[in-house]
């Protein structure tokens, strides 16, 4: 059973005041495209990208772990780090502000969510055009084939393999240096560029090509939203910024927009 995503508005710590004229844009607008980033998750337990790591991963960077020059230096090390964090999610489950993009995308009449994340949090709450720019931590292909698996051996001292060609199994997740998936790209960049209404929501902003799909999105006339729990290089360049937890803007944007 869903959790009603406007069932906790009365608990929120910040009640947003949102300007009338931007409701009616939003209220009014075909196409609406959003961008999210870790900050969107942070609420359902997950630490954001460049939050400090934990326990045994302390040690090392994110950006340290999440290339292919590490996992050709290290590929176990690499694998076990992607492991864990496959376990970290296991019971994660998607916070309010998933399920008030759900509710966003039954009332917009063409509505794009591109994500930066690979929690698969959004499928999870019901998203159904989700771009998943930086791939999907549940999902592991092969190295050297790229074909996909749901199984592999359970030998804790190495890397499992691939049963078509023998190749390491990595996930399918977007590493630093690597191109993202050219689909899924073209799809964000051809729907931020006709976007009435572009959202930022919980991103630092900071990591291209994503961070550029605002600005195309401005540059073509697009109203531009940043909803964030802190001001990021973007915040000058937007027409509203609503600074707080998106877990609680949402649903409270949600209400005030659709449910009068
Ligand atoms: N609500 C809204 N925003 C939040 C919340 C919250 N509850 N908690 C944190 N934030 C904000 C932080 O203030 C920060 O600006 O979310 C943002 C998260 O930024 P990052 O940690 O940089 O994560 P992200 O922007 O998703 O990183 C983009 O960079 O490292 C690569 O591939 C990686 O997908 C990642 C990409």
């Amino acid at each position: 059973m869903r959790p009603d995503p406007l069932a906790n508005l009365g608990k929120c710590q910040t009640l947003m005041d949102f300007p009338a004229d931007f409701i009616r844009f939003l209220t009014s607008a075909a196409r609406v495209v959003v961008l999210t980033g870790a900050g969107v998750s942070q609420e359902s337990g997950l630490r954001t990208f460049r939050d400090a790591q934990t326990g045994l991963w302390a040690q090392y960077k994110p950006e340290d772990l999440a290339s292919p020059e590490a996992f050709a230096r290290d590929p176990k090390l690499v694998w076990d780090w992607y492991a864990w964090r496959r376990e970290a999610i296991k019971g994660v489950r998607p916070n309010p502000g998933h399920y008030a993009l759900v509710e966003m995308e039954k009332r917009i009449p063409q509505f794009t969510l591109i994500t930066q994340n690979v929690d698969g949090l959004h499928r999870f709450a019901g998203n159904q055009n989700v771009l998943e720019l930086h791939g999907n931590i549940q999902r592991v292909r092969c190295a050297e084939c790229r074909t996909f698996t749901e199984t592999w051996g359970d030998d804790t001292e190495a890397v499992p393999t691939c049963l078509v060609c023998g190749g390491m199994l990595r996930p399918d997740v977007v590493w630093f240096g690597e191109a993202l998936p050219r689909v899924e790209l073209e799809a964000a960049v051809n729907a931020s560029r006709t976007a009435h209404v572009y959202f930022s929501i919980g991103t630092s902003g900071v990591v291209q090509p994503a961070a550029s799909l605002a600005y195309a999105a401005r540059n073509k006339g697009s109203v531009v939203v940043e909803i964030n729990a802190e001001p990021t290089p973007l915040t000058p360049k937007v027409d509203f910024a609503f600074h707080g937890k998106s877990g609680e803007i949402l649903p409270q944007l949600v209400r005030a927009a659709w449910r009068n």
